[in-house]
């Protein structure tokens, strides 16, 4: 087989065999197969695109790429959940503690990235002691007995998707359909949930900025899913402006904290119970949704999901105290209100350019060795749909440094576009997607 002949019969629109897909994929792992025929086999997908069969084939030869984890040893159904990405997302801090307290198991393995805030375990590391370091044994020992933990990436996953990725990034090719889906599943399977809730993100923050496409990309995985045997269902949802208010990871540790208490913001509150209750039916915890969101709901009213993040913090190293009292975490020097300088209602917030906002202060890495400020970060007080008087703050910035915040603060006064005529807040849930198909809201 030579790599020579897969390129010209894809760009020619021809469907891939099975086993052109593993040659290609295994060869490149191997290093033997060059990034300047794997870049333009890369092209010829991003044109010709890939049909269902080639792009689970290429899941799957991914997957086979590297390790695999056994999750095994862990009673129940292990169910993970999956986010496409956006600014501000502090939805696993809050629904591994509500859906572990509802009896299933949440073996989440996380990892840190590049991004305008951490991941998850930079999140966590906010408190005081938290490490995701320990033997495999304790992890499946925590998931068996308090029904959560949080580990670190350590198993060589989907190496494949790793330097494909990376290729993908740097040669425009990144935005294929089948190209993102096989990519995220490869590691979700490799990983070894035995069902996944994929909260696919639309709109001016999110890969896919319409949402038919986003759609679209739902599909894709979850027949993906279907596919290899994973219980599988797609949430599209909105990401047309930051989830909740917070953005920085003491700040968004804070506002899951809120949630948990019951006081947090309207969105992350509805999004964490809508993907919640999905989590507790694939996991065999609920007959149905409805059923699922009120155990969510009296989870949170009871204190039980504070509760279990306590259990959490402390079994892992951290000191709990901060849970119940927030003001411990790190404080940064500098805090002040950003003030609207005219009045209106908030017609757009950028996204991507408040996640930036908050990458400029120091929440988040621009390259692997830089380091993350724990305390800094944004907190909105306008969302899409608000009325804002002059001189009304519509956001406080968190700092340690002054000419940071100068930056940042330019960037969210040019993120907000404030109007005169009254605007409809945002649909949060677009539709769900299942195996059987789309359903919009
Ligand atoms: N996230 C991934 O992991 N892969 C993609 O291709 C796009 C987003
Ligand atoms: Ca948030």
């Amino acid at each position: 087989m030579r790599m020579y002949d897969i390129i010209m019969k894809k760009r020619n629109g021809e469907e891939l065999t099975t086993e052109e897909i593993n040659f290609f994929v295994s060869g490149y792992t191997k290093g033997e197969i060059p990034d300047y025929q794997v870049s333009a086999l890369m092209m010829a997908i991003y044109f010709q695109k890939m049909n269902k069969r080639e792009t689970a084939d290429l899941t799957k030869a991914m997957v086979d790429s590297g390790e695999t984890i056994d999750l095994s040893l862990i009673e129940g159904i292990k169910v993970d959940k999956h986010s496409t990405g956006g600014v501000g997302d502090t939805t696993t801090l809050i629904l591994g503690p509500i859906v572990a307290a509802a009896g299933a198991p949440v073996a989440k393995m996380s990892g840190r990235g590049l991004g305008h805030t951490g991941g998850t375990i930079d999140k966590l590391e906010s408190f005081d002691g938290f490490s995701v370091e320990m033997p495999v044994e304790k992890f499946i020992k925590n998931v068996n007995e308090k029904k959560i933990a949080i580990g670190g990436q350590t198993a060589n996953l989907a190496p494949a998707d790793k330097k494909l990725y990376a290729l993908r990034d740097v040669t425009a090719t990144v935005d294929n359909m089948s190209l993102i889906a096989s990519s995220i599943m490869s590691k979700k399977i490799a990983s070894g949930a035995d069902a996944i809730v994929l909260d696919v993100k639309t709109g001016s923050g999110a890969f896919m900025k319409d949402e038919d496409s986003s759609f679209e990309l739902a599909k894709e995985m979850v027949d993906i899913g279907t596919h290899v045997g994973r219980n599988t269902i797609g949430v599209v949802t909105d990401m047309d402006q930051p989830l909740g208010f917070a953005i920085g990871n003491a700040l968004e540790v804070k506002e899951a904290i809120d949630t948990l208490n019951g006081e947090g913001p309207e969105d992350l509150t509805e999004l964490c119970l809508t993907l919640g209750s999905h989590m507790l039916v694939l996991g065999k915890k609920a007959k149905n949704a409805e059923e699922a969101r009120e155990i969510l709901k009296e989870i949170i009213r009871s204190g039980e999901g504070i509760s279990k993040l306590r259990e959490l913090v402390e079994a892992q190293g951290g000191n709990p105290e901060f849970v119940d009292n927030p003001s411990l975490f790190t404080n940064p020097s500098i805090v002040e209100e950003i003030v609207s300088p005219i009045e209106g209602y908030v017609k757009e917030i950028k996204a991507d350019d408040i996640g930036l906002a908050a990458l400029v202060l120091g929440a988040g890495r621009e390259t692997k060795e830089s380091e993350i400020d724990l305390s800094v970060g944004v907190v909105l007080h306008k969302k899409i749909g608000d009325f804002v008087k002059k001189g009304e703050s519509i956001a406080t910035i968190y700092a340690n440094n002054e000419d940071k915040k100068k930056s940042s603060e330019e960037i969210i006064l040019k993120a907000y576009g404030i109007v005169d005529e009254k605007i409809k807040p945002k649909q949060l849930i677009k539709g769900i997607v299942t195996k059987d198909g789309i359903k919009k809201f």
